[in-house]
């Protein structure tokens, strides 16, 4: 049993769509979120910068006493799983790109033509088609970057036209050409236009993997005896910290606590070295 809270990062906001998950299904749970608002979007960096950014941010979350990270952003899982494990070996570190691509495999026909959408940094890694392909043999897997996604959705331009044509621009012809069936939303932000998608190709059935990770967090919690139990005691706070602290951030993280029993509070930080 292990009542210290669970670290979960993203460049934006995007790794918030993880979040109700965990709140869901382990309410004993409590988080510390670090969102990176002043440096988003990540996917079209080059890798050394990610890298950089994200050891700055898992530093980060180990000295507040996380026992466990979750990175909540394809685009890190993608480029620096190994390097952020190797840096911090005192606790557990899950991507997301596994169980997601663990889930992709279970649910395709043997001959499912299944597509990926990510960052230019995800996709370039190839980490989705390499994961898919240790679960599957037959599928047939294509891949394709959407760069405007994130910095669309961090400005809340989601439920309108804009977001519609851009989803248009990259997709339209990625999916009818190669036939796919099946969608990964492979960027923690793209949860947040899944309406849009699932309105402009009402076909496709799609995998989420921000929903995907919470089988690994629970999974490795109950493996290492990390579970954490309250035992009626009140929740501690959740704590989110952005580098810049939008608007539109604290409105996500307060309609995804909306209704739930679930504390929070709000910090500006910035990580940079001086
Ligand atoms: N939400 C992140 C991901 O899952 C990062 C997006 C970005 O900053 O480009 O890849």
């Amino acid at each position: 049993m292990d009542n210290r809270p669970i670290g979960f990062f993203d460049s934006g906001l995007g790794g918030l769509t993880c979040i109700p998950y965990v709140l869901d299904a382990l309410p004993d749970e409590s988080i510390v979120y670090f969102g990176d608002t002043a440096r988003t979007p990540y996917g079209s960096k080059a890798v050394s910068t990610i890298r950089g950014f994200a050891f700055e941010i898992a530093d980060f979350l180990v000295c507040s006493g996380v026992k466990m990270i979750a990175i909540a952003c394809n685009t890190v899982s993608a480029t620096c799983l190994d390097e952020l494990r190797t840096r911090h070996p005192e606790i557990p570190i899950l991507g997301i790109i596994t169980p997601a691509a663990r889930t992709a495999a279970l649910e395709l026909p043997a001959d499912g033509r299944i597509g990926i959408i990510g960052t230019k940094a995800t996709i370039t890694s190839g980490a989705y088609r390499k994961a898919i392909e240790q679960y599957t043999s037959g599928a047939e897997i294509f891949e394709t970057a959407c760069p405007a996604f994130v910095p669309l959705i961090e400005e809340g331009i989601i439920e309108n036209e804009i977001m519609d044509l851009t989803i248009r621009y990259y997709l339209d012809h990625f999916i009818s050409y190669n036939k796919i069936e099946t969608l990964v939303l492979g960027c923690t932000h793209y949860p947040l236009i899944r309406r849009n998608i699932t309105r402009v190709y009402p076909q496709l059935s799609i995998i989420d993997p921000s929903r995907e990770l919470l089988t690994s967090i629970r999974a490795e919690l109950a493996n290492r005896e990390l579970l954490a139990d309250l035992s009626g005691m009140t929740p501690p706070e959740n704590i989110f910290y952005a580098s810049d602290l939008s608007e539109n951030f604290v409105n996500m993280i307060s309609r995804i606590l909306a209704g739930s029993d679930a504390k929070a509070s709000f910090r500006t930080i910035s990580l940079e070295k001086k």
